[in-house]
This record gives structure tokens, sequence and C-alpha cells, in this order.
């Protein structure tokens, strides 16, 4: 690709790969943080977050020269904004962190700068950043026209598979103008090889929470044909595995609820911009977010058959074999236990956290010895190896199938 000079705002999960892989393809890239602990772990050649090869990318990258890592931005071609998007009490998107950032990377535009916002974003919020920009910088407002081009192009990698994806998957990119699309799309086809799909940057936004509410809607109908079953008497996973043979269904796995920072929030940004028409969607929310209370009130209908229960939550992690704790239903059960029980043990295994803040982990075999009742929780593999006679005179309340 071209040499570029790029500047990528936030260097976490999403920026710092990719401010690392485009300076290993021949730019310079700035990375900027508001972190001053990220900045000089990275201008060490380190990282400060888990990710497969990363460590090595970013040390190759900044040994080479080409990536320095700072707390504020400077003159580039292309900015690249890759900063968080949470949602406020409420269930609002907080776009203060791209509103921050695109104020400081105002300052530094100089005309025909391509600004590019990653983060996964409410409608709107690429023409909010224009908007910004228009404000910050009226020099480079000509009448109707922007000297400057802003596209959006939503990131769509995994976790544990971000070095592989970012430049493996299909793209989304859409502009403010088809200008703006086009000078974005022709730098993803840069260093990507997946196709790179042009679009207007209202769709791309929406594009990305589409995916996410689109698989957090399949997991609710899992979810709430689990409690149904439960009603019914009816095995939920020998029904999913009979209704998956007819050909044009394919039922996804319930679990306790459903986690990680995409699926349990991204669906909320579209019923905010449509509360009175996101119907289903926001009913998908309230079935996932409800699941918790569900299997909460399971565990504690088995622990009052017991004097002094001993719960062995099984997980806390959002997903199987990871330890990311993010929005974790797991994590959610584990703690309203502790609170509705205070005179049980509970005993929270998690095989991928050395330790937790929050209250001691118990290991795997403390859980097996000594717990009355077992909570599966998560899918890890090293409880899907156990072998059955292990929970042999135990209650077993497996939410997520870990033990069929
Ligand atoms: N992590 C993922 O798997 C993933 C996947 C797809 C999309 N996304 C989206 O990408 C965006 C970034 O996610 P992430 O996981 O990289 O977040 P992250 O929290 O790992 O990293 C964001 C970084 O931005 C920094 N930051 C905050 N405000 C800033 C500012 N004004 N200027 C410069 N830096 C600033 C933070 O200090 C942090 O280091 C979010 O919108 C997220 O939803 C994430």
């Amino acid at each position: 690709m071209e040499p570029l000079n790029i500047c990528v705002m936030g260097l976490g999960y999403i920026g710092l790969p990719t401010a690392s892989l485009l300076a290993t393809k021949g730019c310079q890239v700035r990375g900027v943080d508001v972190k001053p602990d990220v900045i000089d772990t990275i201008n060490a050649g380190k990282i400060h977050i888990v990710e497969p090869d990363l460590d090595a990318l970013v040390h190759s990258a900044v040994s080479s020269g080409r990536l320095t890592a700072s707390l504020e931005p400077g003159p580039a071609e292309i900015f690249i904004v890759a900063v968080p998007t949470p949602f406020t009490e409420g269930h609002k998107p907080d776009v203060s962190y791209v509103r921050a950032a695109t104020t400081a990377l105002a300052a530094h535009l100089q005309p025909d700068n391509l600004i590019i916002l990653e983060s996964t974003s409410p409608i709107g919020t690429t023409e909010l950043m224009a908007e910004i920009i228009r404000t910050e910088r009226p020099d480079l407002v000509h009448g109707d026209t922007l000297a400057v081009h802003v596209a959006h192009c939503p990131e769509r990698v995994m976790p544990g598979q971000i070095l592989q994806e970012i430049v493996e998957n299909d793209r989304i990119v859409g502009g403010l103008t088809t200008e703006a699309t086009e000078k974005a799309s022709a730098f993803y086809r840069g260093f990507v090889n997946g196709l790179v799909l042009s679009t207007d940057c209202r769709t791309a936004e929406m594009a990305k929470l589409t995916e996410n509410s689109y698989r957090d809607t399949n997991i609710a109908f899992a979810n709430e044909l689990s409690i149904i079953c439960h009603k019914l008497g009816i095995d939920v996973w020998e029904l999913i595995k009979l209704a998956n043979h007819h050909p044009r269904v394919n039922i996804l796995r319930p679990g306790p609820g459903v986690g990680g920072h995409c699926l349990a929030v991204d669906p909320w940004f579209i019923v905010a911009a449509a509360p009175e028409e996101a119907r289903l969607i926001r009913q998908a929310r309230v079935v996932n977010e409800g699941k918790v209370d569900w299997v909460v009130e399971r565990v504690l209908e088995r622990a009052s058959r017991l004097k002094t229960p001993v719960i062995g939550c099984m997980g806390l992690a959002y997903k199987p074999d990871i330890d990311d704790l993010r929005e974790s239903p797991a994590l959610a059960v584990t703690r309203r236990l502790k609170e509705a029980l205070p005179d049980a043990e509970i005993l929270a295994c998690e095989p991928n956290l050395e330790s937790f803040d929050e209250f001691p982990l118990a290991k795997l075999d403390e859980v097996l010895k000594r717990a009355d009742i077992i909570v599966g929780l998560v899918s890890h593999r090293s409880f899907r190896n156990l072998a059955r006679n292990h929970l042999e005179g135990k209650m077993v309340i497996d939410t997520c199938g870990v033990f069929l």
C-alpha cells in the first residue's frame, strides 16, 4: 500500500492492531490515546491488552520507527477514530468519546484529509463528526462543502482473532459524500483481502448495529425457548437438536443471557433511534437480560432445600474460553447469588483468570469436591471435558449445555 501518514485515535483492541498493522505495511503512524500509561507501554514496544500475536506486531512496528504513540494528535493524511462508544444509564448511546476525539483531531486537519470513524456508532455519528469539524474549523467550510472527507467503516473483528480478521473480513464503507466513500474504500482496499463494500454513512452505521442485533435476537429466541421448555418439562437441548434437522431452521444455543460489549450494547442504539418501532429488538434485549433473573430464581429454589448450601458457579466470562467479563451474564448470576444468599458458600470458578478483584476464585477441583449445587454458566473447554462422574450426587443446573 501507499506509505501514508496516519493518525489513529484510541489505542485499544481495535486501534492498536490497526495502527501497528498499518505501520508494518509501510505507513507512518501516530497512535493517540488519552491514557499516559498506554502511551508509555506502546512506546516501549509492549502491549496493554491481551490479543494473540499482537505483542510481536507492536514490537516490530515500534522498533521500525513507523509507530509512535502520543497523547496528542498531529497532522496526517488519514485519521482513524477507534474510541469507545458505550451506553449511559437508561441505555442511551454515549458518543462523548467520539466528540472529544473529533474535536482534538480537528485542530490538525488540512484540506483533502480523510477522517474515518471505525467505532460502532449510533446512526448519525459520522454526520455529527462533520458538524464538529465545521464548527471547529470554519476555514475548511466552503458553502455546503467541507474541504475534508468523512466516512464510517465499522470494525467487525472478533477478539482472539483480530489480526487475522482485520485483514480477511469484508468491510462496509459509507462516506458522507460519494468522494469520501471512494477515498475510504480505496484506503481499505490497500490492506484488506476481504471485499470492500460501498454505501452511505447512515447505512454503514446501521449495518454494524444490525449484525449484532440479529445475533442478539436469535439468541433471545433460544433463551425464551429454554424457559418455555423448563415450564413444560421438555429437554430444550434435545428439542433444538431435533428442530435443527429442518433444512431451514438453525436455532442457536441458550445460555444464562448475552454478554460482551457488542451484542449486549449495540441493539440499544437502534432502540434509542427508533423507540416506537424497534419492538422486537428491544424485547430481545429484555429477554436476554431477564434470563439472569430466571437462572438466579432456579438456583435459589434448589438452594432453599439445603441448610447451608455450597454452590459452584462454573465460569464468569461472557463466552467460552476467554477471560473477558464485560457485561457477562455469568458474572451477574454469581454476584446476585452472593447477595441473595449471604449464608451460603458461593464458589466461583473461572479457569481463564488467575485472580479477580471482587472476590476470590475457586479451583475446579475444590468446586467438584465441595459443591452441592453446580451451576453451568459458561461452556469453557475444561468444563466440557469433565468426566460426568464428577457431577454424580450433585444438583446440576446447566444453563448453557456445558455438561451435555
Ligand atoms: N473490541 C472489539 O472486539 C470490537 C469489535 C468491533 C467493534 N468494536 C468497537 O470499536 C470501538 C473501540 O473499541 P475497543 O474495544 O478498541 O475499545 P478499548 O476500550 O479497548 O479502546 C479504546 C481506547 O480509546 C481511548 N480513548 C478514549 N477517549 C479517547 C480520545 N478522546 N482520544 C484518544 N483515545 C481515546 C481509551 O483510553 C482506550 O484505550 C468501540 O466502538 C467498539 O464498540 C470493538
